[in-house]
């Protein structure tokens, strides 16, 4: 079983969609019992109370657009430390991500943890649409991402 933990800032937009574009490739490919998947954050601003909130309706609305299924009931979860046993990757959408994941998760001493667009060609970081409000692109990098990854598993 290969153990996948997508992080980015809030689990809202970036990794939540990450985590169901992986899913979905996982599943057309016919290897869903292979992996274990999920997403969390390396901060609380979506979590009150222990409750996290649901995935950013505009990046819901940009899975349903590309028919990649999810789960209305995901709920934004924060990274711990103790998660860093029970994971084979740790996949950061920017380098800011990277940084905190380093901190929570206390290093890496195993070299568990990795940026998504590392896999690609080009390298480089996927924007957070909180901020650009490009969800597509997101959309188009994150996938660029996924297929690159898994293609190394
Ligand atoms: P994400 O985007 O890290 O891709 O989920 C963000 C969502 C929420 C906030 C920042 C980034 N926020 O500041 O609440």
């Amino acid at each position: 079983m290969i153990k996948i933990c997508f992080v980015c800032l809030g689990n809202i937009c970036r990794s939540p969609m990450a985590e169901f574009i992986m899913k979905d490739m996982v599943h057309q490919a016919g290897r869903d019992r292979e992996f274990y998947i999920v997403s969390k954050a390396t901060h609380s601003d979506n979590i009150w109370n222990g409750t996290g909130a649901p995935i950013y309706r505009n990046a819901a609305d940009c899975l349903r657009a590309h028919g990649i299924p999810f789960d209305d009931d995901k709920e934004a979860a924060l990274l711990k430390r103790g998660d860093y046993d029970n994971f084979d990757y740790f996949i950061g959408m920017d380098n800011n991500n990277l940084y905190f994941m380093n901190k929570i998760l206390g290093g890496d001493s195993v070299h568990k943890i990795h940026a998504l667009m590392e896999y690609t060609p080009e390298g480089g970081e996927v924007a957070d649409p909180w901020y650009t409000r490009n969800f597509e692109q997101a959309y188009n990098d994150i996938t660029r991402g996924c297929a690159a990854l898994l293609k190394t598993m």
